[in-house]
């Protein structure tokens, strides 16, 4: 019988109030690359990490050429032949990127001493062949993410590790950094070791992949050769659809205006890493809404439109005018907000009460010649709590005691009392009951009847579908697809995220 290079079996890790692997098993064979999928939080890197040694699993087992494998840390991992690239860096920066390479395994001479000078010479050889033009004797520090990542896989690729896990090692390399390493990854192929590969970049997978496991939620909810599944069927297992049970197309464009000039125009923004010239319109009363998988780009668009993200290029005009020295309150000055993700971190203060909530940002434009007026504050308060229909004893009330979704509302309500134009929200209704998120979604549709031009970010495709004139899906930082009127389908929007997109190399 084959035995497997690396099997896991019903491998089970808890985190204080979360398991992020329940039950996972996965076949890694000799000379196979191996897709590990799954959006972010889906227990890629766990995985990883059990894998390697790291965190010892509380449940499962794993096997090696057939025979049983524990893992007491990353020595023992390493003892048994594998190596791990991973996806926060375990190398030492200050120190040289020559003994970075050899960590623990430098050449030595007689006496046992380090041989400094062969070390160096072995280092350089490795280093061109995976060509990075650097003086090894330099800090690993002085280089670029990639090129650290690449040394990091010059390390277990000499090193002789017969399997080899990589957590996302392209996220942070350039293009050639990451033809370098896909040539590294057929080497390697070709040598009969395994490639177990993380990323949640299709492209990347379709490229060099033979198999694939997908995790949601800490599940294993498909494995097979990845051709056999389609990117479609990738995607929709990613996150959680199966293709058959998609809806069919429903009615959209409901509050569109086809004539009216753009009111917002973001063209070309780029970021390294993040955004490849990403253009985006909206119209005065349309609800555009932004799709793609976590890690496409949209939270970065809306930043970088909202002035909270710096670009390497692109630009936005407001209204014809351009957003000139780019800033979150240049942006607000021009009628741009920004409901951000993390409304724990980015936006609530959930020690103060609703009252202020609101009113914080909307100080100065309630305040004349300095003096707020009181009764001002309460009567705008009163307005969109009624409005929102803000669930709370009293407007003193602290934000901390609320529902989610009421939490939700009581941000909403301080953008809006800023009178904005434009109004840019990052999942907005994600965590939040059901009651609370048909409310948000109605109010938004009345936002929209109102004039206002809405960005509308979700992951709940149901959500684009139904409450969208518009969606634009991004994925990989670049633009798709744009869906209007009756092609905004759920499989639609599906279909433009496992689009074959040409990638930035
Ligand atoms: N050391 C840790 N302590 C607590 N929770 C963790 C830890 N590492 C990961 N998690 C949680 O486990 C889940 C899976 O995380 P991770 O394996 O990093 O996912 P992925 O790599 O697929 O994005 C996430 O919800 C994450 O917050
Ligand atoms: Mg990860």
């Amino acid at each position: 019988m084959v035995h497997q290079a690396l099997e896991a079996a019903a491998v089970v890790k808890a985190f204080p109030g979360m398991l992020a692997l329940d039950h996972v098993s996965l076949s890694l064979a000799r000379g196979e690359v191996h897709a590990l999928a799954g959006e972010n939080g889906a227990g890629k890197s766990t995985l990883v990490k059990v894998l390697t040694g790291v965190h010892r699993p509380d449940g499962g087992r794993l096997r090696r050429l057939g025979e049983p494998l524990r893992l007491d840390g990353t020595l023992d991992a390493r003892r048994a032949g594998i190596g791990a690239v991973y996806q926060d860096d375990n190398a030492i920066p200050s120190m040289s990127i020559a003994r970075n390479l050899f960590l623990g395994d430098e050449p030595r001479g007689r006496f046992g001493l380090i041989d400094t000078a062969l070390m160096h010479e072995r280092a350089a050889a490795i280093l061109r062949a995976y060509g990075v033009p650097a003086d090894v004797r330099r800090p690993l520090g002085s280089l670029g993410a990639g090129a650290q990542k690449l040394v990091a896989l010059a390390r277990v690729v000499t090193g002789g590790a017969q399997v080899i896990v990589m957590d996302e090692p392209t996220a942070v390399m350039e293009p050639p950094e990451v033809r370098t390493l896909f040539r590294v990854v057929c080497e390697l192929r070709e040598q009969g070791r395994s490639v177990l590969y993380v990323s949640h970049r299709l492209e990347e997978l379709y490229e060099i992949c033979d198999q694939v496991t997908l995790l949601r939620e800490g599940r294993v909810v498909h494995t097979g050769p990845l051709t056999a599944l389609g990117r479609r069927g990738l995607v929709s297992l990613m996150l959680g659809r199966p293709p058959a049970r998609l809806p069919a197309a429903q009615q959209a464009g409901a509050h569109e205006r086809p004539g009216d000039p753009p009111y917002l125009r973001a063209t070309g923004l780029t970021r390294r890493h993040a955004l490849a010239d990403v253009s985006i319109e909206l119209r005065q009363g349309e609800v555009l809404g932004l799709g793609g998988l976590l890690g496409a780009g949209r939270t970065e668009t809306a930043k970088a439109i909202a002035g909270a993200l710096t670009l390497d290029a692109g630009q936005v005009t407001v209204a014809g005018a351009p957003l000139r020295n780019r800033s979150i309150t240049g942006a607000i000055r021009a009628g741009v907000s920004l409901l951000p993700e993390n409304r724990k971190t980015e936006g609530i203060i959930p020690s103060l009460s609703i009252r202020d909530n609101i009113s914080l940002a909307a100080l100065p434009r309630l305040s004349r010649f300095g003096v707020v007026s009181g009764a001002r504050i309460d009567r705008m308060v009163d307005t969109f709590m009624r409005r929102l229909q803000i669930k709370a004893t009293s407007p003193h009330q602290k934000v901390a005691e609320l529902s989610s979704g009421n939490q939700q509302k009581v941000l909403l309500a301080r953008w809006l009392a800023m009178r904005p134009k434009v109004l840019l929200l990052d999942e907005p209704t994600r965590g939040i009951d059901v009651g609370a998120k048909a409310e948000l979604q109605d109010l938004l549709d009345e936002l929209a009847v109102d004039g206002l031009a809405i960005l509308l970010i979700s992951s709940d495709l149901e959500e684009l579908v139904n409450g969208c004139d518009r969606v634009v899906v991004l994925r990989d930082g670049a633009v798709a697809a744009e869906l209007t009127g009756l092609d905004v389908t759920e499989e639609g929007i599906i279909a433009a995220m496992a689009s074959a997109v040409p990638r930035r190399r």
